[in-house]
């Protein structure tokens, strides 16, 4: 094949799921026996606004879009708002199925094809802590990154003092890269984050993949 033809090949590969649309067609995905992350749809909001209303005491001290979460429309607007493509990165809103059941939402806060990174954000309500569903979620998530999308690097972000959060990374053996001092506002005060990542080629040498049965 001539040299172009052959970059431009590697070129559209690339650029393959620089989409939202092409996304889509990855989900849903299977974590395991029990688990399932789909891409949330607006026909879910219902369930996304019931499981934010009765988990409110449990999510407002760390995330700060809880009270914004005042009926099913506004569920609905979350997820309109959350899949989409802006300035070259990408947004998607994943819910965390448990058979019939909605125990969380899992982000790619952004994916950013330029530098070939992306951020995970999560969260569980409160009755489904404790199963080791989100660092299974995010070891899907950080498998699909690098084996599918391409990646080089992946984030998670984590309030300092929030000690649950900070075990999923941790479990998952991302690196500890810093505090970054009052970087996110809750409400009505400011909170130090810790910055964790992961590399794809630490990623491939990680016997924590094992983790996932
Ligand atoms: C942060 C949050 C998602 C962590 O939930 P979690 O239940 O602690 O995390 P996991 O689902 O990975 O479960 C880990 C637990 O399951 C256990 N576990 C069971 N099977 C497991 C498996 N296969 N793999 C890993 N852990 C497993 C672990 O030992 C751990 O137990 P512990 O709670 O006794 O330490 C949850 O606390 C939450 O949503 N909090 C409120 C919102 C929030 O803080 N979001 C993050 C903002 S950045």
């Amino acid at each position: 094949m001539p040299k172009l033809d052959q970059s431009l090949k590697r070129a559209k590969e690339r650029r393959s799921f620089h989409s939202v649309e092409a996304l889509e067609d990855l989900f849903p995905l299977t974590i395991d026996h029990d688990l399932e992350l789909k891409l949330l749809e607006r026909t879910q909001a219902p369930k996304l606004f019931k499981l934010v209303d009765s988990n409110r005491a449990h999510l407002r001290p760390w995330l700060p879009f809880v009270d914004d979460y005042r009926s099913v429309s506004a569920a609905n607007q979350f997820i309109r708002r959350n899949r989409e493509n802006h300035a070259g990165k990408t947004r998607l809103l994943m819910g965390i199925w448990l058979g019939e059941s909605l125990a969380g939402v899992v982000t790619y806060d952004y994916i950013d094809w330029d530098n070939r990174a992306a951020l995970i954000g999560f969260w569980l309500g409160k009755s489904f802590e404790g199963r080791g569903i989100m660092t299974r979620t995010c070891s899907a998530l950080v498998d699909l990154a690098f084996d599918e999308l391409g990646l080089n690097r992946v984030e998670i972000s984590c309030a300092y003092e929030n000690t649950r959060c900070r075990m999923v990374p941790e479990r998952l053996g991302f690196k500890h890269e810093g505090v970054s001092r009052q970087r996110e506002r809750i409400y009505d005060h400011f909170v130090d984050t810790v910055r964790y990542s992961m590399l794809a080629s630490e990623w491939k040498k990680s016997d924590r993949l094992t983790l996932r049965p």
